[in-house]
């Protein structure tokens, strides 16, 4: 089976939606050349290890690390798994445990879950929410892992303080080395709180490469340690990777599915005022792939400066929905209030289960037209439903479809939105790689707390 995934773009095209809308042949032919020329920028810089991201499924040592040491764990039969992380360090693992995962997967009983332990992705700091964890996962029987790539954000630092107390209370110091495993800064690359607590207790410590920040960071230790410890298919992520690098390594834009969404992006939102980009799969295991998504684009190219140091305030507002959930939420919105947004569309051309509507209730007569189809055909029927609905109200749309949803192409669509991100920032003349709208708050945090600002 073709496992690649694929992608249209014809109805974000002026030829679908009009010109006031879509992009037109003119633009396309406009664009070509300097996303070809940027592209050499990107290259050269990667060539020159600017960017560890693209790179990171070729890092076999520290991958054959990370599943040898996952099976060391997982021969302590832990009940739990949890990640303490936030932002970059969380919503890779939750993108592809939701992908990857059967659905209420910490429902299942161990045997259902393949021997593997439930997992908890802890992304905030909220009591509630933690201190049920905390009691939910008991640590003899949990395996933490705590992930910050700074080693110092206070709501992870805090997270991973709670965990400390609990272990070392119930299970005795000794044990931290059994229970939790670091993933953080590398030692010759800068600080990271993380290094004395992994020195104090002599835990398991992996690096994210320096050149790797948080949010380009789920092919790293980052999200495979996790993907490693829940079981998932990582030698097929590499090789889902490995084909999109491929794709996307061409220069020219019209072989290279990231670098035509992200001129699109561009273009719609610089030219035809489309200042959103909604992520819409049809597919529940997508879901957090969008949230994944939206971190990316919005930290990623929301910038006050451009790179000469003028003030630009960039950036294209990502928006999460869900198909075909949010049809009767957020689609009346779409269809008939500003013309602003560009959405991209994803489907999956087969599901792994197919579930058929019975044949019942035959007194309702206006049931005829799904009673005996399956769930499946009615989920195309409304993907095709929206795509033609938003082309009559001249709405612009990439469609992008998975053969089916598996590791293989989960990857290559994480992949390919990394690299559409990176091209992106360079049209739009943006550090794609930092962010410093992130840190006046913290250290407006850190000062309420009493520490220094
Ligand atoms: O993408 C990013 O760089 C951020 O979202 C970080 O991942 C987030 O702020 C957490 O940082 P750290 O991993 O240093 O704790």
């Amino acid at each position: 089976m073709d496992l690649n995934i694929r992608m249209d773009i014809s109805r974000a095209k002026s030829s679908a939606v009009g010109a006031e809308h879509g992009i037109t042949p003119t633009e396309l032919k406009d664009i070509a050349p300097r996303v070809t020329e940027l592209h050499q920028t990107l290259a050269g810089e990667r060539a020159e290890g600017k960017y560890g991201f693209y790179d990171l499924y070729k890092q076999t040592g520290v991958l054959e690390d990370v599943k040898a040491t996952a099976a060391q764990f997982l021969e302590g039969g832990y009940d739990n798994l949890v990640i303490l992380g936030i932002g970059g360090s969380a919503l890779g693992t939750r993108a592809l445990a939701t992908a990857l995962l059967p659905p209420y997967y910490n429902m299942l009983n161990t045997r259902a879950r393949g021997g593997y332990p439930k997992v908890f992705i802890m992304d905030n700091i909220d009591p509630i929410t933690f201190r049920q964890m905390m009691k939910v996962c008991q640590p003899k029987k949990t395996l933490y892992n705590v992930i910050s790539k700074s080693g110092k954000t206070a709501e992870t630092m805090a997270q991973m303080m709670v965990v400390t107390d609990a272990i070392e209370k119930k299970v005795g110091p000794e044990a931290m080395k059994d229970h939790v495993v670091v993933t953080t800064n590398p030692r010759d690359a800068g600080e990271s709180l993380l290094h004395p607590v992994a020195d104090k207790y002599g835990l398991k410590e992996f690096a994210v490469p320096a050149n790797v920040g948080g949010r380009f960071s789920v092919f790293s230790p980052v999200g495979m340690f996790p993907a490693a410890m829940l079981g998932m298919d990582i030698d097929g992520m590499l090789e889902g990777c490995a084909a999109m690098d491929e794709r996307c390594s061409k220069p020219d834009m019209e072989e290279n599915p990231a670098y035509l969404r992200a001129a699109l992006h561009y273009v719609l939102d610089t030219e035809k005022g489309k200042t959103m980009s909604v992520f819409m799969p049809y597919a529940d295991g997508l879901s957090h792939v969008a949230d994944w998504y939206c971190q990316l684009w919005a930290e990623s190219l929301g910038k006050q400066y451009d790179l000469g140091g003028d003030e630009v305030n960039a950036g294209q507002t990502p928006i999460k929905a869900l198909g075909a959930t949010d049809q009767h939420s957020q689609i009346q919105l779409y269809r008939e209030g500003p013309n602003n947004k560009l959405f991209s569309l994803i489907d999956v051309r087969k599901f792994a289960k197919s579930l058929r509507i019975p044949d019942v209730l035959p007194e309702l007569t206006d049931l005829g037209y799904i009673r005996s189809k399956t769930m499946n055909k009615l989920m195309a029927a409304e993907f095709k439903g929206t795509m033609d609905a938003l082309k009559t109200s001249q709405r612009p749309v990439i469609r992008v479809q998975l053969p089916q949803i598996n590791a293989h192409t989960v990857a290559q669509l994480l992949y390919m939105l990394q690299v559409e991100t990176a091209m992106a920032g360079r049209l739009y003349n943006v550090n794609a790689f930092d962010q410093p709208g992130v840190e006046e708050g913290k250290k407006i945090a850190r000062s309420i707390m009493g520490g220094d600002a």
